[in-house]
């Protein structure tokens, strides 16, 4: 077990950072435009900011301390089950500096409870998982704000230095996973949540599986050979989305003067050719896989390719080995407002050579949101149980804006198959061919 002071540290080390990212996506915009409505996709700003706070609230200073509520009236405005986002415009909100003086008592409240509660004989508590999930989810938090900022209109709020340089030259296009069995998932993990658990053994027939991550250039060359117009590659239901809202390219992309643009963060630029696609929906990025002969990997065969290490057979905590992230490992924690082009990262490759699995974008994959057997909910079932089933497909590997603490080789994110606004991409497979 690791030492109670060192998991101190971590918390509190992980809660900070993930403050300090809040106080830049909520600093950095007017009232005004903390309490607008962006985007009918998303909440106001000011609701992520108290949602936050209050959970932490909810389980750090009530359930882990046993503390009365600070602001027990508030629970329901902030329940993310009772209020869809469309309507969170319209509830009684905590104005902007309410919100802030409220976020500041929980966690003045919170660094007293780190302090001095036990971090074992309490499943909350052990290895201070309570502490973790909550910076976790501030973080999820976080890049949804960050998503807000996408969506909304106006110049730029937010800068950042640009992603390292990368190419493709000498790569393999794809890379074989050998047949047979892998550990999936995983029971060590302290912080891994209740989806990610427990490890079980999988079998799983050889792939292949691209080197890195689906392009702009790839992508454009799936719409100009007329993709979008072409019902035979695309699932029936996404057929319709794009009939419907009449999609012809990824969200924020536009043509103009025979040029493909795109705003990204309040700038609006040319599409990089070499940088992984971002906001595509599942049905587009199964429809360029058909388009390409090819189809989306499960979520065991991207688990696989991610986190086996062939020579011992066991499963990595990130695709490098255990060590926690670095910058020169991965693009994460918002650190860069875009994804590192294509082949960037060699210092982040899997033990059999897959690139960019962790950071730069979510990638989409053919599996639904379901539980791994002997899945136990926990510490709420509103977590991850009341989205399993068909509904919803996973996500793997995190972008450029998921934090370090809330990504690693067995996280599981899902969202609906129409979802763009995301920072989603793919990458493609293949079944081995029988010889
Ligand atoms: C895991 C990203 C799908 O944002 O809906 C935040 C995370 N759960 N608050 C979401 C979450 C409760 C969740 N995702
Ligand atoms: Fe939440």
């Amino acid at each position: 077990m690791t030492d109670p002071e060192a998991l101190r540290r971590r918390a509190l080390d992980a809660l900070t950072t993930a403050r300090a990212r809040t106080a830049l996506l909520t600093d950095c915009v007017d009232d005004g435009e903390l309490t607008a409505q962006h985007s009918p996709l998303m909440s106001p700003l000011v609701w992520d900011l108290a949602h936050i706070s209050n959970q932490e609230e909810q389980w750090l200073v009530r359930a882990v301390a046993g503390h009365q509520a600070l602001r027990p009236e508030i629970d329901s405005v902030y329940d993310a089950f009772e209020h869809p986002r469309a309507t969170r415009p319209t509830l009684p909100l905590l104005a902007p500096a309410e919100a802030r003086t409220y976020a500041s008592d929980v966690r003045g409240r919170v660094i007293d409870i780190l302090d001095s509660a036990p971090l074992e004989g309490r499943p909350l508590t052990d290895a201070a998982f309570a502490f973790g999930m909550i910076a976790q989810h501030e973080q999820q938090h976080d890049e949804t704000m960050l998503i807000t900022h996408q969506l909304r209109r106006g110049p730029a709020a937010l800068t950042a230095p640009e992603p390292p340089a990368g190419n493709t030259d000498g790569l393999p296009p794809e890379v074989r996973v050998p047949a047979g069995p892998f550990i999936m998932g995983t029971s060590a993990e302290p912080w891994a949540l209740d989806n990610e658990r427990p490890a079980h053994e999988r079998f799983v027939a050889e792939f292949f599986i691209d080197t890195v991550p689906v392009t702009n250039g790839d992508y454009l060359r799936f719409i100009e050979d007329g993709g979008y117009r072409q019902e035979r590659w695309w699932a029936p239901e996404g057929w319709a989305q794009i009939r419907e809202h009449d999609i012809g390219a990824p969200l924020f992309w536009r043509r103009e003067a025979g040029q493909w643009l795109r705003r990204r963060f309040g700038v609006v630029e040319p599409v990089p050719e070499h940088e992984p696609v971002l906001h595509v929906s599942w049905y587009e990025a199964d429809a360029y896989a058909r388009w390409a002969g090819r189809r989306l990997p499960t979520e065991e065969e991207w688990e696989k390719a991610a986190r086996h290490d062939p020579v011992t057979g066991r499963s990595l905590r990130h695709p490098w080995g255990d060590e926690d992230p670095t910058p020169e490992r991965a693009n994460l924690g918002q650190r860069h407002l875009r994804p590192a082009p294509a082949g960037s990262y060699p210092a982040g490759a899997s033990p059999l050579g897959v690139r960019q699995l962790i950071g730069d974008v979510w990638e989409w994959t053919s599996s639904d949101f379901l539980p791994y057997p002997g899945f136990v909910a926990f510490p709420y079932r509103e977590y991850s149980e009341v989205f399993f089933g068909p509904a919803h497909k996973v996500l793997r590997g995190g972008s450029f804006a998921v934090d370090a603490v809330a990504c690693r080789g067995t996280f599981r994110n899902w969202d609906l198959p129409v979802r763009r606004q995301i920072f989603s991409g793919f990458r493609t497979a293949r079944d081995a061919v029988a010889s």
